[in-house]
């Protein structure tokens, strides 16, 4: 049987546990999985690309069937060039489902060949999200037990960072 290789692409400012929760659903599913971190972002990212790779690297490390790699420009390209059969997305709630459902038909109609793929994270973590973590963070909130601990201590690190 041929392998089947999936991108879990992102943006992963910061990784959640609702992403590694996926991550580790989609590493049982998928011979290989690649969590792809998007480099073309807005412009003012909490995380670097790279503090982000590094961060999903060391919270994956457990598993070995699952790379980090960064990727620029359309999805697909990047799908067509590593060979994946899948791009695999995680949807919470009914409220992802819109944009969700727009990225997924727009990926299929520039290749065809390439399925979306949607697994639900476990249900503690369907209100998770990069942005409320971001937010909470910047207003001085605990984000404990929504994010993995080691993304925790690089948020801590970029208080004292700011006070320097
Ligand atoms: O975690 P995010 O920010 O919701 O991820 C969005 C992402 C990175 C999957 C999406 O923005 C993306 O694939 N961008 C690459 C550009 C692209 O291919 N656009 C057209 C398809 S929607």
């Amino acid at each position: 049987m041929t392998e089947i290789l999936a991108i879990y692409p992102g943006s992963f400012d910061p990784t959640t546990n609702g992403h590694l929760d996926l991550i580790e659903r989609g590493s049982q599913l998928f011979h290989r999985l690649i969590v792809a971190v998007l480099t073309n972002l807005e412009k003012n990212p909490l995380f670097t690309v790279a503090e982000r790779v590094e961060m999903l690297r060391e919270a994956t490390r457990a598993i070995p069937n699952v790379s980090v790699d960064t990727f620029s420009g359309l999805l697909v390209d990047y799908a067509r060039q590593k060979q994946a059969k899948a791009l695999l997305r995680g949807i919470r709630a009914f409220t992802d489902y819109e944009y969700e459902l727009q990225m997924a038909l727009t990926n299929r109609k520039l290749s065809p060949d390439v399925e979306t793929v949607f697994l639900m994270p476990a249900l503690a973590y369907t209100y998770v999200s990069s942005r409320l973590v971001r937010e909470i963070f910047q207003l001085g909130g605990s984000v404990t037990g929504m994010v993995p601990a080691l993304v925790e201590e690089r948020l801590h690190q970029k208080i004292y960072q700011g006070r320097t």
